[in-house]
């Protein structure tokens, strides 16, 4: 098992804390002594039960921060409290919600749902379910993931994105379980966990009024940050290596090396698209190299903007409009951080037409102007 995973288990087995070796001596020793101290005031046995599961799609990483995120997933997997995740695209906020299921022991499956990805009635009926006749189009009685994940896990991705009027419900299940299918009048039940992730600052958002402060508080339960990659790069070469070794194994490629440049070239970058922009330079690194090693010209890393487009504004350049819409669309998009309600209002477009040039120039979070 590695170590994270170690790490997992034993908070959640009950440890009261956890140290990478080589062990300071002076940490142990305040480890122990606030370990004492608390168990003089509790009395709490740890149960040890269950038996370990392989590692599946593991976290890895040996920083602080990695180390305190696992000891947290290990500590609340097996609780029913909203677990509230954050930190920018590519992060691994997913990853991390799927370990807290995966360590939970909970019966249920995982669901997940993206609330920015639907329109408000979609998301609505995705959530609680809609009966048959409530709507037109709605010839039969549909389930929604509330139910379906029943004594699984919802994720709910994006939550930052979710109408107000849907925050009001969910606010509802969060603080006695309950809600109604649209259209519905019978009271369901549902004892689904709830994880939430957001890229967005949710403060901000209540500050501006699109997002509710109660239903933030019952969320912030338990609270996980993601740090962005270039805050822990002491987390890349094992990432990298893990990385590799899993798209070998998707994309049939046996890269075993990296040349020494082609490293510092990813030491040194800034990594705006975090782990997800990592995996996906390496990938096209792996699938472009002949042979087993990475070398520093299959390393295609999104450069800022060369200086000379700038500085000279009266000349033309002579591209297509499609080059120059995809540019500003994707330039748009990166400012804003992917949200796309602010890109619509800056580009005066509405939220379709977005998506339909999203989806006509394959465009996403780590595509560059
Ligand atoms: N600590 C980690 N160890 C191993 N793999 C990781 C780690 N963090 C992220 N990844 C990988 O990086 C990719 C992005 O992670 P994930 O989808 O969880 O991020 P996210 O924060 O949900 O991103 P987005 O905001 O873009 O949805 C995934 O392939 C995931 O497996
Ligand atoms: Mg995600």
């Amino acid at each position: 098992m590695s170590d994270n995973n170690l790490a997992i288990e034993a908070m959640r087995r009950g440890a009261f804390d956890f140290i990478r070796k080589p062990i300071e001596k002076v940490e142990l020793d305040t480890t122990l002594e606030n370990a004492l101290r608390q168990y003089r005031l509790s009395r709490q046995v740890a149960i040890v039960s269950e038996e370990l599961h392989a590692d599946i799609d593991q976290i890895v990483g040996k920083s602080p921060a990695i180390l305190d995120v696992c000891k947290t997933i290990g500590a609340v997997a097996s609780r029913q409290a909203p677990v509230l995740i954050t930190g920018e695209s590519g992060t691994g906020k997913e990853i991390v919600a799927k370990a807290i299921h995966y360590h939970s022991g909970r019966p249920g499956i995982f669901l997940a749902v993206n609330c920015s990805a639907l329109a408000e009635g979609v998301l609505e009926s995705e959530l609680f379910g809609h009966e048959k006749g409530s709507f037109t189009g709605a010839t039969a009685r549909k389930e929604g993931r509330f139910e379906l994940a029943a004594d699984g896990t919802l994720f709910l991705d994006e939550l930052g994105e979710m109408p107000l009027a849907l925050q009001a419900k969910l606010l509802r299940v969060l603080q006695d379980g309950t809600f109604e299918r649209v259209g519905g009048t019978q009271t369901l039940h549902s004892g689904a966990r709830i994880i939430a992730a957001t890229n967005r600052d949710l403060e901000a958002l209540i500050r501006e009024g699109s997002f509710r402060e109660d239903l933030f508080y019952r969320l912030n339960v338990v609270h996980i940050h993601l740090p962005p990659l270039r805050e822990r790069k002491e987390d890349m070469p094992l990432l990298i290596e893990h990385l590799l070794a899993r798209i070998n194994a998707r994309q049939h490629t046996r890269i075993r090396h990296i040349a020494e440049p082609a490293l510092r070239k990813l030491r040194d970058y800034d990594w705006p698209g975090n782990i997800r922009e990592l995996e996906n330079i390496l990938t096209r690194a792996a699938v472009l190299a002949r042979g087993d090693t990475i070398t520093p010209e299959l390393i295609l890393l999104a450069e800022a903007p060369p200086a000379d487009k700038e500085e000279d504004p009266g000349q033309v350049r002579l591209v297509s409009l499609e080059t120059v819409e995809r540019e500003h669309v994707t330039s748009v998009l990166h400012h804003v951080r992917w949200h796309r309600g602010k890109a619509c209002e800056i580009l005066g477009i509405s939220r379709p037409a977005l998506d339909r040039t999203i989806k006509k120039y394959g465009l996403d979070r780590t595509s560059r102007p």
